[in-house]
């Protein structure tokens, strides 16, 4: 097993030993379910996408039908399967691509250029490895102050309007700041080699994690870096700041080096509305590790999968924030987990740790504006049996704003319930509730340990909750990846001896769920309530042989249209790369706009205000061996892979999608 195949086993290792949900019935109750939504996939063709005609449904329809769209929703040529079989990428004839700002390039023109062996010194100016999640946002006009957000910072302009409609025409789909997530990457990706050998090394590594974020521009067609103040690169040994209930707790605090440093494992993302960027911090477990072979993990190190050998990165042999062991760094490992806000207009600014959202292994951290006014944040844990996750402002997110306070810092965190006969609850993760008050001194301690304050409050285990969107219509999409390890019955832990329900519930009802499913809902009281009604648009297994095929979604994006982009990452079916899908859930049409290259996951999507730009990435090419990928240089160049961001445009000029 090569060290990227080891991260994906251990990093869903299910360390969900609560056993919610004992029920036998169950499987009954969710096999009859299945099937009903299976005859409706066969009316649609075997592979249509959102075929439970919800009620709902009426409004989107109505909607595009006043926009003019419906059956041209998606109106491009679709890559076959054939042609989505790699090795090099495809995509749909009605549009083209190039690959930019890969792994290693300076971050600004004046930057080292890449090169290998890669150098600490070069790595901290260079564009990071392991490109996830990313959002981009527009500078509107090249004369205000402040490159012109201000004037918007706290308008609501994502959710009021794109953004090109206000400052100087179009100048904001040109010209703008791109911050990319750097997930991870390999140390034979990185350092050509399976272990670090030296505090150099490590820093490498540590440096080409974190995010990446450029000033960019497009002239002619072509997006290039600029020389700005705005480029910067977040990594491991930034200074960070923690925010919230958990700022000052004791369980953040070590006696060596105490200054909080680093982000992680950035895998989704978020975006606010109040411009700015979210950064989540998913398997932050790999990183530490120790030589200590007396070392036992403390319940909540076990919780979050933090085991000895980490997942083989070996920072700890040289850097002692990372050894398990080094009681001066004793709660380091409970500084990682959070979603980080970072101001993508003021690089001075240190990335904020957004302690009440709760932490965990954070996919993303999806942002939508309530009926009420309120800051809502979707949030799924990406871990085979872990759970969604929502955190609700307590108060209106512009009166937050303007009192000097962040709608991020106070509020209520719930998880997720998905009730057997399509209603869900979502249970409050606080002291209010006595089960909870009673297992935690205080809400601090809950916050840090929110996946035990969820198992103790009754929350659904999922099949690896991935990326959260939501519709204009309000409907909430969640993408679970898959589950090798669901279970129709409950087993005995080989680790533990301690029986675990991995059985089938109603939301994830599939036993051995290889190739995942999307869960959609419609919340109650416009996002800012606890109840919401959900069904499963789709399995993906039923897509197999299909033209649709697919498996393993993990990206999931809304459009302002009704669209629903859907991107892999896992082993697909019927000879395809992976790839990224566009769906429509009225029509249910499914059609497959890019494919990658051996190795690879897509992810990522961010849109320019217009959505004639589209950048996306393309993640461990080859899983960074040249005999799978030289991506982007040319295959069998013997290159090394580079992760990199993919630009999509419509060679028509159209919105990205259509
Ligand atoms: Fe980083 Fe769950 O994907
Ligand atoms: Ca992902
Ligand atoms: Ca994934």
């Amino acid at each position: 097993m090569n060290q990227h195949e080891l991260h994906d086993y251990l990093e869903d290792i299910p360390s969900n030993e609560s056993g919610n949900r004992p029920f036998e019935e169950v499987l009954q109750v969710s096999m009859g379910r299945r099937n009903l939504l299976k005859a409706g996939a066969t009316l649609a063709g075997g592979a249509a996408f959102g075929f439970s005609a919800m009620a709902q449904a009426g409004s989107l329809t109505l909607q595009n039908a006043l926009l003019g769209f419906n059956e041209q929703l998606i109106g491009f040529t679709p890559v076959t399967r054939a042609q989505g079989a790699g090795p090099n990428p495809a995509i749909a004839p009605e549009y083209q691509y190039s690959a930019i700002f890969p792994w290693g390039d300076p971050i600004k023109p004046s930057g080292p250029a890449y090169s290998l062996p890669m150098t600490s010194a070069k790595q901290e100016q260079q564009i990071g490895i392991g490109h996830d999640g990313m959002w981009y946002f527009p500078i509107l006009d090249p004369n205000a102050s402040r490159f012109g957000w201000d004037a918007l910072r706290d308008s609501d302009p994502w959710t009021s309007g794109y953004l090109s409609e206000t400052g100087v025409p179009g100048y904001g789909d040109l010209n703008g700041v791109l911050c990319i997530n750097n997930e991870y990457g390999t140390n034979a990706h990185i350092l050509r080699k399976a272990n670090p050998e030296s505090l150099e090394d490590v820093r490498i590594s540590q440096l080409a994690h974190g995010v990446t974020v450029l000033h960019i521009k497009s002239v002619n067609g072509v997006w290039t870096t600029q020389e700005s103040a705005l480029a910067r690169r977040i990594h491991v040994n930034t200074p960070v700041e923690f925010s919230g209930p958990v700022k000052n707790h004791p369980m953040l605090q070590n006696t060596a080096n105490n200054e909080p440093m680093g982000t992680a494992n950035n895998c989704a993302n978020g975006y606010t509305p109040w411009g700015t960027y979210l950064t989540c911090e998913e398997n932050f477990n790999g990183y530490f590790g120790t030589d200590n072979t007396t070392w036992k993990p403390s319940s909540n190190q076990a919780r979050y999968g933090i085991v000895s050998g980490g997942f083989g990165y070996s920072w700890h042999k040289f850097d002692p924030r990372f050894d398990l062991a080094n009681p001066a760094y004793a709660n380091e490992h409970n500084r990682f987990g959070w979603v980080v806000e970072i101001d993508p207009f003021n690089a001075t600014a240190k990335p904020i740790k957004r302690t009440a959202l709760g932490r965990r292994k954070n996919e993303g951290a999806t942002v939508h504006v309530a009926a009420d006014g309120r800051a809502v944040v979707y949030m799924g844990d990406d871990e085979r049996f872990d759970y969604v996750f929502k955190f609700v402002s307590a108060e209106p997110w512009q009166k937050m704003r303007a009192s000097g306070e962040s709608p991020l810092d106070r509020g209520t965190l719930y998880a997720a319930r998905f009730n057997d006969n399509g209603t869900g609850d979502w249970l409050e993760l606080s002291m209010a509730n006595p089960k909870l008050a009673a297992a935690f001194p205080d809400i601090g301690a809950l916050l840090v340990m929110s996946r035990a304050a969820a198992d103790l409050a009754g929350a659904t285990p999922m099949d690896r909750p991935e990326w959260v969107t939501v519709a204009p219509d309000g409907r909430v999409y969640l993408a679970c990846t898959n589950n090798s390890r669901r279970t129709a019955t409950t087993l005995v832990s080989v680790e533990t001896g301690r029986s675990i329900n991995r059985a089938t519930n109603a939301a994830n009802p599939t036993p051995v769920n290889n190739d995942g499913h999307i869960v959609r809902w419609v919340e109650s009281r416009g996002h800012s309530g606890n109840k919401f009604e959900w069904d499963i648009i789709i399995f993906a297994k039923d897509t197999h042989g299909s033209e649709a095929s697919f498996a393993s979604p993990d990206g999931i994006w809304a459009d302002p249209d009704g669209r629903i982009f859907v991107q892999t990452d896992g082993d697909q079916k019927d000879g395809l790369m992976n790839q990224m899908l566009v769906g429509d859930p009225v029509s249910g049409v499914i059609k497959r706009l890019f494919t990658g290259v051996p190795g690879c996951e897509i992810t990522g999507i961010a849109v320019t205000p217009n959505r004639k730009t589209m950048f996306i990435n393309v993640q461990h090419p080859g899983d960074g061996d040249p005999a799978a990928s030289s991506f982007p240089a040319a295959r069998g160049s013997g290159a090394v892979p580079r992760d990199c961001t993919v630009v999509i445009t419509k060679k028509d000029g159209g919105v990205i999608g259509s």
